[in-house]
């Protein structure tokens, strides 16, 4: 099958790789002309584990095409996939203009007599397809459906995800569109992955509902985590036992600095909005909104507690990804840590596998190392903010002799207490 992906970033192109991966015809859009040019010699511009290759391999095999939002293509492709970015307004809202302006290019675009089918990956507030859908149909000549289908990929695994997904959501109001959906997603459907259809507007507001119940389970564990931390039980222990019940399940329980990243702060706030515009409250996303703001202000404090007011310490942060396994470092919690840390008197040094070049185009004047052990020398403290697999496999011995002071703030919980200070070391991990 022709299909049209409108957006080269993270969601359009994992979509776009696994399409033709799946054997249909992919063409892939975007309205920024040197993006394209690269990504037709092969230059992918984010990094996210076997993309590279994937995307690669289908450019060659000619099954995927990247190009400028083109009108011959959007004729001929019998759907087309809407994946560009909804951010953040200022007021804590989804920002649709990228949206609808490339909404409005389709439009130019459509034929007389034609009918297409519109398929909404980006994450957008109740009401948008509804809205999108007047925008087309305003003219008569022609008839689109418009199709709501949320993306569930985590950065790091979105190959992972898209090739194996817990369910497909397809949110529509006509057969049409439910025949056409079953065939775009046949390979995954025949190999027995869930596909749930729903009305449209349940397929927006379950995006947002499951990011945010997801992000309320973090802060959960993160409060619960300190509870533990205070009163002498251990973190591991009690989510052992909460994550054995089937009910609330053994994912993620595990606390750290804070949620982050480009999807759950934003969806989060944007959810809240929502509500608030239809005259409802979700207090409840509201209060983790609040506690994941306060949880790095609380760690932040921890490290600052722990300075030598009478010399300048030199603190090396190991992580500035929101997570492993990306370079993304869009609200991650490592900087509003870093930020309040750089307000002390400190010689600070970070380090990331991946995220070093996006973390400098933030913080240009702040020391950086591409080494880890050259991170760690001379360093009074160390604070471990993602739980990259290189920090986990660190030879504890030699940051032992390569350290100045011999203090450790482990707030992604790799380390065992055990193992590290018989090396001398003070360390402080969460919950536990
Ligand atoms: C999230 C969702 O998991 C995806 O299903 C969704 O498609 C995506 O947002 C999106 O809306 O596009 P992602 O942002 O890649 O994916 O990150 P997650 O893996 O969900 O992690 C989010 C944050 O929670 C990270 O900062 C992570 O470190 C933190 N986290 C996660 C914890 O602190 N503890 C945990 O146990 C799990």
């Amino acid at each position: 099958m022709k299909i049209s992906v409108i957006g080269c970033g993270y969601v359009g192109l994992v979509t776009a790789a696994c399409f033709s991966d799946f054997g249909h015809d992919v063409f892939c859009m975007d309205n920024q002309e040197e993006k394209i040019k690269k990504l037709n010699e092969g230059i992918i511009p984010i990094y996210e584990e076997n993309l590279d290759q994937l995307l690669n391999k289908n450019l060659k095999e000619d099954k995927l095409i990247f190009s400028l939002v083109n009108g011959d293509i959007i004729e001929k492709s019998e759907a087309i996939f809407i994946a560009v970015g909804t951010p953040m307004d200022i007021n804590g809202d989804t920002d649709l203009t990228i949206l609808y302006d490339c909404i409005q290019d389709i439009k130019v675009h459509l034929k007389k007599g034609r009918k297409k089918t519109l398929i909404i990956k980006s994450t957008i507030p109740v009401g948008t397809c509804e809205n999108i859908k007047s925008m087309l149909n305003d003219n008569q000549d022609y008839e689109i459906d418009v199709v709501s289908n949320p993306e569930f990929l985590r950065e790091g695994s979105a190959i992972k995800d898209f090739m194996n997904p817990d369910r497909i959501v397809i949110g529509t109001d006509n057969q049409r569109s439910i025949k056409l959906l079953k065939t775009i997603y046949k390979k995954q459907i025949d190999l027995g992955h869930k596909v749930i259809f729903t009305n449209i507007k349940s397929a927006e507001i379950a995006k947002y509902a499951s990011n945010s119940f997801l992000a309320m389970k973090v802060s959960f564990i993160n409060e619960i985590s300190d509870l533990c931390e205070t009163t002498g039980a251990d973190i591991d222990e009690v989510r052992n036992v909460i994550g054995s019940d089937k009910r609330i399940g053994d994912k993620f329980l595990e606390p750290g600095p804070g949620y982050g990243g480009s999807c759950f702060p934003k969806d989060l706030s944007s959810l809240v909005n929502i509500a608030k515009s239809y005259g409802n409250r979700i207090e409840i996303i509201e209060q983790v909104i609040e506690s994941n703001d306060y949880r790095k202000v609380k760690l932040a404090n921890r490290i600052i507690s722990k300075l030598n007011l009478n010399e300048i310490s030199n603190v090396t942060v190991l992580g500035v990804s929101f997570k492993a396994g990306t370079d993304d470092v869009r609200d991650s919690p490592a900087i509003p840590i870093i930020q309040q840390l750089i307000r002390k008197d400190i010689n600070l040094v970070v380090h990331d596998p991946m995220a070093l070049t996006n973390f400098s185009k933030l913080y240009p004047n702040i020391n950086t190392a591409l080494d880890l052990y050259d991170a760690v020398r001379g360093a009074d403290i160390l604070v471990i903010l993602t739980e990259w697999s290189i920090y986990r496999k660190i030879d504890i011995s030699k940051l032992a002799k390569l350290m100045k002071g011999n203090k450790i703030f482990d707030f992604r919980n790799i380390y065992s207490r055990e193992k590290i200070i018989i090396h001398g070391f003070e360390y402080e991990c969460l919950g536990r």
